[in-house]
């Protein structure tokens, strides 16, 4: 199995992939299919994000744009064209276009729904919510996501490459 190297304890990190769900692992020339949106546009913070998936576009948005400190959560909604009973996500992080981290995480399990989407059907839209740890700290530069989840089939439920700048 594939999943055998996926890492149980960085739940820090599932979050902040879905920040990301902000986005990984699409071939680059996938990433024309859909335009770039911009999630936030303050003096802080930029975040502006594009679905890697070529079959559909990813909604992402945050709690608050100018107060994203204090209010650090984002929302991801996007349709399933597949069941999810399994869900693995995987994050790739880059600092100034510098890789710094890429974590494989499963969110849903046969016997393990850790999150109420889980075993969700085809047809059905699916809305992440969460906090994102970190952003009380002072953050400067270019952060990218790449964020990709695949369901039980190996079938890529979601995929998006998102980038947060800070000013
Ligand atoms: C997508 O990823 C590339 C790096 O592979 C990056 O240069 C680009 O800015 C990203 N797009 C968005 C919208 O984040």
């Amino acid at each position: 199995m594939i999943y055998k190297h996926i890492h149980f304890s960085m739940k820090l990190y599932i979050v902040v992939v879905i920040l990301s769900m902000l986005q990984l692992s699409s071939g680059d020339t996938e990433e024309d299919y859909w335009p770039v949106h911009t999630a936030c546009n303050s003096d802080k913070i930029q975040v502006i994000y594009r679905s890697c998936d070529p079959i559909q576009d990813v909604g992402f948005t945050l709690s608050s744009c100018s107060d994203i400190m204090t209010q650090p959560y984002v929302k991801v909604s996007f349709l399933l064209r597949q069941s999810i009973d399994e869900l693995y996500l995987s994050l790739g992080l880059f600092h100034n276009g510098v890789f710094i981290v890429h974590y494989d995480e499963p969110l849903c399990l046969k016997n393990f729904p850790r999150f109420t989407f889980c075993g969700n059907r085809r047809g059905e839209m699916v809305t992440i919510q969460m906090f994102v740890p970190g952003l009380e700290h002072p953050l400067k530069g270019h952060y990218n996501f790449k964020v990709h989840c695949i369901n039980q089939n190996g079938f890529q439920i979601g995929c998006v490459n998102a980038t947060a700048i800070f000013h």
